[in-house]
């Protein structure tokens, strides 16, 4: 809490030199290679920071009824997109109250008597000859609904790419993203491992252009921060963090060696005690733990790392501790019923992006179970290696919501961009000096997009 209250002010503080960044972004015309942001207006580029304000004000009272009311005051200071649908309203107030589905979730792994075969059955088939397929990873926890829908939507990506076929791109030879607490202890060192590599590996930015920037890892940080109010809220919301995960993983591998694929974090897991799960019991494959009463992350393998970037939308030079604020009220925001309903309910894209990106929506909701700095913080939040994984089950719920329908999914765009034009699959998706801008309409198929580079899916 202290921390979300201590990020909270210094967004206030640093809203003045947010446009300091911006202005001197365009003055600097290499400041940010091939990227438009530079040249956006600072009215509209404020609109969003104003927003996160709101979000992470409720974020400091944390119970549910004020989150609720929050997101009202917040709706009716939202400018020019709705971000609370009423559908959204209605879904959540009844959600909030039907608080946890019993069989999903299943807090603790040890709980159910399967999990320990499923688990070496897991460990067995990553060790053995035969490549692990779509069909054959087995998983430690109970399927949620969300999981249930991804299995059983599996069959119309098969019936499409039998249509539709993506050249070398098939359910053989893709990629499979598994979920944290799926990997083998093994498997999750080799993913801490690839990180840490990541962060020491030198910037390649050039001097003076992100000062904050130290490593490879911080490149990822400050793309994010320079083009926050470019990417969110926005058409290319979902494309572009599509596309800075794929690149982020994509580091990991070649930069680093890591010979896995990047792993995802189902809230409705450990929604009832996010503290004690996998991902942040702090222990040596956990990816550290929670702060204590606003302090430094004390435990786990990223308790040394150094946050550099932040808070805000500076790019300056500002080492200093990770810190975390896991919240359970936040988590249970982000239950699999919620998710299932986000999925089912979206009939567009624009419905889909919009209510997840809501202020009580799994977007926010994930973010703000981390919490703390840079976890919290819309533009810096990617400092905290948590982000990868949250956004791995954004990526994760878009794509199980493409398959409930891929001839027309795979070719929507809704909602504008950030110079207010109508979203569109010509748009530039620039991630800076990460890879070569590409056009929104490339990066919707997992199964083949990005000019037959994007290879992966979900289990
Ligand atoms: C860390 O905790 C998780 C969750 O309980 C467990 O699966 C994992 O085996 C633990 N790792 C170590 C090294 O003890």
């Amino acid at each position: 809490m202290h921390s979300a209250f201590y990020l909270f002010g210094a967004l206030l503080l640093t809203g003045a030199d947010a446009r300091c960044v911006k202005i001197s972004a365009s003055t600097t015309s290499t400041a940010l290679p091939s990227s438009s942001s530079a040249s956006r207006s600072l009215s509209s580029a404020t609109e969003p920071s104003s927003t996160l304000s709101s979000i992470i004000l409720s974020s400091a009272s944390s119970t549910l009824s004020s989150i609720a009311s929050t997101s009202s005051a917040g709706a009716s200071t939202s400018t020019s997109q709705s971000l609370v649908s009423s559908e959204t309203s209605v879904a959540s107030s009844s959600e909030a109250s039907t608080t946890t589905g019993s069989q999903s979730l299943v807090s603790s792994e040890t709980a159910a008597p399967s999990s320990s075969a499923s688990t070496a059955g897991a460990s067995t088939s990553t060790s053995s000859t035969s490549v692990p397929t779509a069909t054959n990873y087995a998983r430690n926890y109970v399927p949620d609904v969300v999981d249930k829908l991804r299995d059983s939507s599996m069959s119309n990506l098969e019936e499409y790419l039998k249509q539709n076929p993506s050249g070398k791109c098939t359910l053989e030879t893709a990629s499979i993203r598994r979920e944290w607490g799926d990997l083998s202890d093994a498997e999750r060192e080799d993913y801490i491992a690839a990180v840490q590599c990541l962060q020491s590996k030198p910037s390649l930015f050039e001097e003076g252009v992100a000062p904050g920037a130290k490593s490879r890892f911080d490149d990822f940080v400050a793309v994010h921060i320079s083009m926050t109010d470019d990417v969110h809220f926005v058409s290319q919301f979902l494309s572009w963090h599509r596309y800075l995960l794929w690149t982020y993983e994509k580091a990991l591998r070649e930069d680093c060696g890591y010979t896995g694929y990047q792993p995802y974090w189902n809230w409705d897991r450990y929604a009832k005690d996010p503290e004690n799960s996998p991902l942040f019991n702090g222990n040596s494959t956990s990816l550290s733990g929670n702060s204590v009463r606003g302090a430094c992350v004390t435990s786990g393998p990223f308790k040394d790392m150094k946050v550099n970037l932040g808070p805000g939308a500076s790019l300056r030079h500002n080492p200093r501790c990770l810190k975390r604020d896991i919240s359970k009220s936040w988590a249970s925001q982000c239950t699999a019923d919620k998710t299932n309903s986000l999925i089912t309910r979206s009939t567009t894209i624009a419905s889909f992006q919009d209510t997840m990106q809501s202020f009580n929506g799994v977007h926010g909701g994930g973010h703000f179970t981390i919490g703390g700095d840079p976890g919290g913080d819309l533009h810096a939040s990617n400092g905290d290696p948590a982000f990868y994984l949250h956004h791995g089950m954004i990526d994760r719920i878009w794509w199980i919501w493409q398959m409930q329908d891929l001839p027309t999914r795979l070719a929507a765009v809704g909602g504008r961009t950030s110079q207010g034009r109508p979203g569109s699959l010509d748009e530039d998706v620039d991630i800076s000096i990460l890879g070569k801008s590409v056009k929104l309409g490339e990066l919707l198929n997992t199964m083949g997009g990005k000019g037959g580079d994007f290879c992966y899916i979900y289990l």
